[in-house]
């Protein structure tokens, strides 16, 4: 039986990324749902290294923080100073002297590669038994990158950084993506015999490939099918081109497992998000985080979604959820706020102008118009009217108000909180709701209504109100005298 490979992962995540004028250090900027770091961690991830190690050294301690949320089993070791990439991956297998077999070697800032692509370049690697092999690429513009120099058979002879390379160096499209497979052994071996004999007076990693081909060790070249899985990101003009790229990736794979998207140019869905099938993704939509939208539901125009779900057949039409869970049928907008904990059960409906916080809206339950619900449970079948308040803060702390089953709340209602409305109770139009309302009874706190005669006429005369009610009263004057006349 073949010995299982031994991998090792190291991340070269050090670099300031200058270009990037930023506090955040680069390899932290989000793109679709991960950072670049995260992505290139995804992209290893299927190689299940025996270890990874990602190194730090600009903003360590962000860098750090956010492995430890996202990749806890990676050992950030640090760079304190930035001699160059071949120093980066010295220091890294100085902190795993246990480390043998393969080691893959990722930039930290190419966050497009496919974890095919690395599982692809480690087997061609590990199959050829090669001491090096380098990810290539042939690309348009091969500006600022390093080139694959061949020799006359198209062997790897060495790797040439733009700024060392001559010009017939210059010109030559081949670039190196900066994603490589090494032996270990042989690779320590090389990184001691480095210099830093070049224009940036650094240690290039990429210099292992020509001390090793000199060595005679067997150094490859593995060509990715897709140059802009290779891309890098400087700058925020080429992260923004990678986030172009990286949404049409992800939208092209949404629709060939059959889900529409109507405007794939507006349409953002975070590579960690899921989508079934049939379901409709409308214009200008961004699906975030955690979000997951279920078969046939429609989402869109104009709707933000983040670590929400959405069930089956719902509607979620120009809105803003966050946290939120929207039942199988349940209608949503448009211009509704969903906050976290909102939970609309099946066929609930929240639509103009509601906002829902850390509440339960019930099975076919309806908060149709103009309302805030917060900290509520509203029971099934419940009707909650235009321009509801559910009252939960008194300035201090939060409280809960409960609707029970097919109650009914009139319009312009405050239900101050802690309140109950039971089952079946209905609550008058413009109540202001302390006491709880039991099953079945009506809650009202209405004054009773007055009506002055006369008084726009005594207080606003000469305004088109008075003189609108002068000619009714003139109206039913005549009327009147007609009436005695003919009497
Ligand atoms: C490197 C390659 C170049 C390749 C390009 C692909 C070298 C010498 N050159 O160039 O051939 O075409 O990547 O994008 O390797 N880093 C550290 N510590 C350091 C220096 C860099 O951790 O001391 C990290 C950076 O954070 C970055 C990665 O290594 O994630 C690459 O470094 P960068 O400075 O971007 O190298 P390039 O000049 O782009
Ligand atoms: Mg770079």
């Amino acid at each position: 039986m073949p010995q299982p490979h031994l991998r090792t992962v190291v991340v070269l995540a050090a670099g300031e990324g200058k270009r990037m004028k930023s506090a955040l250090p680069k390899v932290l900027h989000p793109l679709l749902g991960r950072t670049l770091l995260g992505h290139v961690l995804a992209a290893a991830a299927p190689l299940a290294a025996d270890r990874t190690v990602v190194v730090v050294g600009h903003g360590a301690e962000q860098v750090r923080a956010h492995l430890a949320e996202i990749a806890p089993a990676a050992t950030p070791v640090l760079q304190a100073e930035q001699l160059g990439t071949g120093h980066a991956v010295r220091i890294a297998l100085d902190a795993v002297p246990e480390a043998a077999g393969t080691v893959v070697v990722l930039n930290g800032d190419v966050p497009l590669l496919r974890a095919e692509t690395v599982a692809a370049l480690v087997a061609a690697h590990e199959d050829a038994g090669a001491a090096a092999t380098v990810l290539a690429a042939e690309v348009p513009d091969p500006t600022g990158l390093g080139r694959i120099v061949r020799d006359a058979a198209g062997r790897l002879e060495q790797i040439v950084e733009e700024r060392d390379a001559t010009p017939e160096q210059r010109a030559l499209r081949e670039i190196n993506a900066g994603i490589y497979a090494f032996d270990a052994a042989r690779l320590r071996d090389a990184l001691g015999k480095l210099s830093t004999d070049n224009d940036q007076g650094e240690e290039y990693l990429t210099d292992v490939f020509g001390l090793l081909g000199s060595a005679g060790e067997p150094v490859a070249v593995h060509v990715a099918a897709d140059h802009a899985e290779t891309l890098g990101c400087n700058d925020r003009v080429e992260l923004a081109a990678l986030r172009r790229l990286l949404r049409d990736r992800v939208n092209q794979a949404w629709m060939r497992t059959g889900v529409s998207i109507l405007d794939p140019e507006t349409t953002w869905i975070d590579v960690t998000v899921a989508v079934d099938r049939d379901a409709v993704i409308d214009q200008n939509t961004q699906l975030r985080g955690g979000t997951v939208v279920g078969a046939e539901a429609v989402v869109g125009p104009d709707v933000t979604l983040i670590d929400t779900v959405v069930g089956p057949g719902a509607t979620v039409l120009r809105s803003h959820a966050v946290g939120a869970e929207v039942g199988p049928g349940a209608s949503v907008g448009p211009y509704a706020y969903l906050r976290p904990a909102a939970k609309l059960a099946e066929k609930a409906k929240v639509g103009t102008f509601v906002e829902v916080k850390n509440s339960e809206v019930g099975v076919g339950a309806k908060v149709p118009h103009l309302s805030y619900v917060g900290d509520a449970t509203i029971g099934a079948k419940a009707n909650i009217g235009a321009a509801t308040i559910f009252v939960n803060y008194d300035g201090v702390n939060k409280h809960r108000t409960t609707v029970g089953e097919a109650a009914f709340v009139g319009c312009d209602t405050t239900l101050i909180a802690p309140v109950e409305v039971g089952p079946g109770a209905y609550v008058a139009a413009g109540s202001a709701i302390t006491q709880d309302v039991p099953a079945g009874a009506l809650g009202v706190t209405r004054a009773p209504q007055r009506s002055i005669d006369g008084w726009v006429a005594r207080k606003r005369g000469g305004t088109a109100s008075a003189e609108a009610a002068e000619r009714v009263r003139r109206a039913a004057a005549e009327v009147a005298e007609d009436a005695s006349a003919d009497g």
